[in-house]
């Protein structure tokens, strides 16, 4: 259990995820968790279904935590670090997960020396499997980062890279779990067109992802090799492969995640 007091400025749904994923692995007691929303409806929900403390003041985050997670859109980061840049002092850690926003502009948004860090994670958190990165801001230390370990590793997976990968990282594992969501409802609606019942073919498609990446992350194996391990001469999977080539899946992925890390780059420099 932390000792550090965690507060979340923005509860929607990467905030939701991050804080009932914390409060479901017992990094941090409800009593030591305080989020803040625009939206009153969103505040008492949050309140009624996990005991935290909410509030629609984001100054009231401020005094209340040593941990300050921004999960507010890219678009409004500005005006809310002006609305706490006051408040924030070297007692606070400050924790940005939005997408495209770098380190300089979080610095230059508060006092100068603001320890700060920017993180990817992605919403799987809810469910404890994220896949998190994170990079140290300029006047963030090593302890830092160690507490940003402990949070995040409690909810999935974390790594520490430099801030130069963090769009790439927003690419593949921040916006890739909806690529995966798309290739479930893809692998269920192939199922169905075969005839399976609906709910038999999600179920069927989602436990296949699930596998097979528990066969990557546990095995160390190459994914070429498991698939072809799978993938006997003249077989079923062979065909369903070669189908999958001839329409481009790889190269759709790969750009897929192009695309997405070159928007991030965007928006970064937009700020
Ligand atoms: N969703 C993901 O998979 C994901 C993954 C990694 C990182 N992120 C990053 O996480 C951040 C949040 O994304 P999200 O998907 O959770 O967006 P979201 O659902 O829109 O959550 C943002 C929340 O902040 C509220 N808000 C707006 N203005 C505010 C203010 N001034 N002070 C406090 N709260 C305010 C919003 O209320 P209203 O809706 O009423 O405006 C909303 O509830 C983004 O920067 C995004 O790049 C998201």
């Amino acid at each position: 259990m932390l000792k550090e007091k965690i507060g979340f400025i923005g509860g929607g749904k990467m905030g939701e995820a991050l804080c009932r994923g914390i409060i479901h692995a017992q990094v941090s007691e409800t009593r030591n968790i305080m989020v803040s929303d625009v939206l009153t409806e969103r505040c008492e929900a949050l309140h009624a279904e996990t005991g935290i403390h909410t509030t629609q003041r984001n100054k009231d985050v401020v005094s209340f935590a040593d941990v300050i997670i921004l999960a507010v859109k890219p678009q409004i980061m500005g005006e809310v670090l002006n609305t706490i840049k006051d408040d924030i002092d070297s007692r606070h850690l400050v924790i940005s997960i939005a997408a495209g926003i770098p380190l300089r502009f979080l610095e230059s948004g508060l006092q100068t020396g603001a320890r700060i860090v920017r993180v990817m994670p992605n919403t799987p958190c809810l469910v404890g499997v994220s896949a998190t990165v994170f990079a140290l801001g300029t006047y963030a230390t090593e302890t830092d980062g160690r507490l940003v370990s402990d949070i995040f590793q409690a909810v999935g997976k974390v790594f520490q890279l430099d801030e130069k990968y963090l769009d790439a990282v927003t690419g593949l594992s921040g916006s890739g779990p909806a690529y995966v969501y798309m290739f479930i409802e893809a692998l269920s609606d192939g199922g169905v067109k075969m005839g399976l019942p609906r709910d038999v073919a999600t179920t069927l498609a989602a436990q296949t992802t699930l596998g097979a990446a528990k066969m990557v992350l546990e095995t160390g194996q190459h994914p070429a090799k498991l698939k072809d391990d799978v993938a006997s001469p003249g077989g079923t999977t062979i065909a369903g492969i070669s189908t999958l080539e001839d329409g481009g899946f790889r190269a759709c992925l790969i750009n897929a995640v192009k695309s997405a890390t070159v928007k991030s780059k965007k928006l970064g420099k937009q700020r």
